[in-house]
This record gives structure tokens, C-alpha cells and sequence, in this order.
């Protein structure tokens, strides 16, 4: 992964910039990394706060011989090699709160935006985004989003060298996506577990126009959260949103 990088000063977004090249026939692996975003994007239409010279903005090409159904898996792939990136980086034991938001003490220090296209039943390719909030000063995250999101600068004092970590990172990815094709999603669902935040806490569920609250169990086979109803029933969750909403819920929700 990352044998080639597409470098960007500012582009609009290097989701849309690594789609363009897959859609050339750009290889697997084939990374896109800017400097700055000015239309970075996040889950569900959201914008992503993307400044120059401080972040990782970075998307991957990947071409898996998998289900289209199975491509929820790449998103917990990608949350787990995230999160032990930010561990080696921080010292700190970031969370991550399903399906895909990495927290440092309850506060969202990165996201992944996964998209694919696929064609008759066949994944095409699938572009794996991920925003890191690296060295960003605390007075520079927009006020709205200040109390919820962190960098991992604003977490520990210490700046984090980009090339360093994209290089981690890249290196965590190819393993855990080597692992996953050779030996399935086991792997990967048991080392979301150990990292998951959501897991056996009471959340509120946004997703399909409903909202509700249950205890997660459980993730599934397939990526989705398994969450228990109030009467008892268990119903999984494939998208859309949970918030905590235990005792000690630190009201974070998703950067908008
Ligand atoms: C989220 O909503 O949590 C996902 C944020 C994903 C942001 C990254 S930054 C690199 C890539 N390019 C984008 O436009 N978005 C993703």
C-alpha cells in the first residue's frame, strides 16, 4: 500500500481525487495524499475540517475479490489499523466508536470515509479515506466541533511527524488487509472488539430516519452493530449513527 502516492498540495477531496484514478485503472494500493482539503467529506454528507500543515488526509485504492457485502469489514479494518496508529503515535489508548470514529479521551481524533462502486453484483474498487487530526491547535478546530473533536497534539503536547505516521499507517493496513484475505473477517472483528468503545454500552441508534436506544452486544459478521431493544429483541445496525448514552456518556456525536 502507498508504493505509489498521488501528492496534492489542496485538492477538493482525495476521496474524489482517488476515485477519479481507480476509475482510470489505477492499481490497488494506490494512494492519494494533500496537504489541505477544501471540500474534504465526511459521513453522511457531512464536511470534514481539512487545514493545510497539519493533518492526514489520505485515500487508498483497494480492488478485494470480495462480496459487496463484505465491504463493511474494510471499514473496521481501516478503524483498527487507525487506532493502533494512533496508539504507537500518542501513547494513549484511543477508542473506536462504531463504525469507524477514533477517540482520545472521548474526543474524535480521526474518521475514515469509505466509498466503493461496484457493478453487477462485483466491487469494482473501494477507496479507503482517512482523516487524521494530527497536529491541529486547539484554537484552530472550528468552534461548533471544539469541545468534540482533538489532534493528537492536543492530546499529549507532542507534535507528530505526517510522513511518519502515514508511513505507520500504510505499513498496519497492508497487514491487517493481507490477514483479512487470507484468513477472513475473524481477525479483524476480534481486534475491533479489544479497540471498541460501543461494545456492552447502553446508545442511542440514528439510523433509517429512527431513533432509539438499546445495549450494543455485539459487531456481526458482516460489520454491522448488534444492538438490544428496551423489549428484548435484537436488531443489527449496518449504517447511520450510535451516540453513548450511558452514565458516564461524554456527549461526543460525529464531527459534522
Ligand atoms: C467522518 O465523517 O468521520 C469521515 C471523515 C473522513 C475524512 C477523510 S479526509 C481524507 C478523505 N477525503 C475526504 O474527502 N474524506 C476522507
Amino acid at each position: 500500500m502507498g508504493r505509489t502516492i498521488h501528492r496534492f498540495q489542496v485538492t477538493d477531496s482525495t476521496n474524489s481525487r482517488a476515485c477519479e484514478l481507480a476509475g482510470r485503472g489505477a492499481a490497488e494500493g494506490e494512494a492519494v495524499v494533500a496537504d489541505a482539503q477544501d471540500k474534504g467529506r465526511g459521513r453522511m454528507g457531512r464536511i470534514w475540517h481539512s487545514p493545510s500543515s497539519a493533518n492526514l488526509y489520505l485515500s487508498v485504492i483497494l480492488r478485494p475479490t470480495i462480496p459487496p457485502g463484505q465491504a463493511s469489514l474494510l471499514t473496521l479494518l481501516a478503524a483498527v489499523a487507525t487506532a493502533e496508529s494512533v496508539a504507537e503515535f500518542s501513547g494513549l489508548r484511543p477508542a473506536i466508536k462504531w463504525p469507524n470514529d477514533i477517540l482520545l479521551n472521548g474526543r474524535k481524533t480521526a474518521g475514515l470515509l469509505n466509498e466503493m462502486r461496484s457493478e453487477a453484483g462485483r466491487i469494482l474498487f473501494v477507496i479507503m479515506g482517512f482523516g487524521v487530526n494530527l497536529n491541529l491547535d486547539e484554537e484552530s478546530f472550528p468552534a461548533e466541533i471544539r469541545g468534540l473533536a482533538t489532534s493528537l497534539k492536543r492530546e499529549t503536547g507532542q507534535a507528530v511527524s505526517r510522513p511518519a505516521f502515514l508511513g505507520d499507517l500504510l505499513r498496519r493496513l497492508e497487514a491487517w488487509y493481507e490477514l483479512f484475505l487470507s484468513q477472513g473477517p475473524a481477525p479483524i472483528l476480534n481486534a475491533w472488539r479489544d479497540w471498541a468503545q460501543t461494545r456492552g454500552r447502553p446508545v442511542h441508534v440514528i439510523s433509517s430516519g429512527e431513533n432509539w436506544t438499546g445495549l450494543a452486544v455485539d459487531i456481526a459478521e458482516d460489520g454491522g452493530l448488534i444492538v438490544r431493544t428496551e423489549d428484548g429483541r435484537q436488531r443489527k445496525i449496518v449504517s447511520g449513527d450510535v451516540e453513548d448514552a450511558g452514565p458516564s456518556s461524554s456527549g461526543f456525536s460525529e464531527v459534522p
